[in-house]
């Protein structure tokens, strides 16, 4: 699948996203090195801190599948500019993915900006900086 498709279904998905309170859906589409598609779509809940990004439900229905090797993810919503990852997202992403991994962040008028994990998320805290027995 192309950056271009993965684009399409990435604003798509947000048909999906169950956003009563924020009335604000985001899709996400994460492709594995093999070429299996996982989207997500953001899904709140009224004890709002439960809420859940729809880059992490794209990224936890990929992990609980058993994937491990990631190409490349997009993310969209109706914004003026391409849609910024949350800070919690970016720290997910950063866990499983390569830090030259690209992450398209785009909005409905296709405007695309694109970012490796390293620019999204730099000096990030990563697994290796946990003592070497915790790793
Ligand atoms: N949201 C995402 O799903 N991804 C982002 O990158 C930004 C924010 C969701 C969380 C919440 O459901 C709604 O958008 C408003 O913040």
């Amino acid at each position: 699948m192309q950056k271009e498709q993965l684009i399409e279904e990435a604003i798509n998905i947000r048909n999906h996203a169950y956003t009563p309170y924020s009335k604000f859906p985001v899709g996400a589409a994460l492709r594995t090195k093999s070429g299996s598609v996982y989207l997500g779509c953001n899904i709140e809940n009224a004890a709002y801190p439960v809420s859940c990004c729809a880059e992490r439900v794209a990224i936890f229905k990929a992990i609980s599948e058993g994937e491990t090797e990631f190409d490349e993810m997009a993310v969209a919503a109706d914004t003026k500019r391409p849609v910024p990852p949350c800070g919690s997202c970016r720290q997910v992403m950063s866990e499983f993915f390569n830090q030259d991994m690209l992450i398209h962040t785009t909005n409905i008028d296709r405007l695309v900006k694109t970012f490796t994990m390293e620019e999204l998320l730099p000096f990030s805290f990563a697994p290796t900086d946990l003592p070497a027995d915790e790793q």
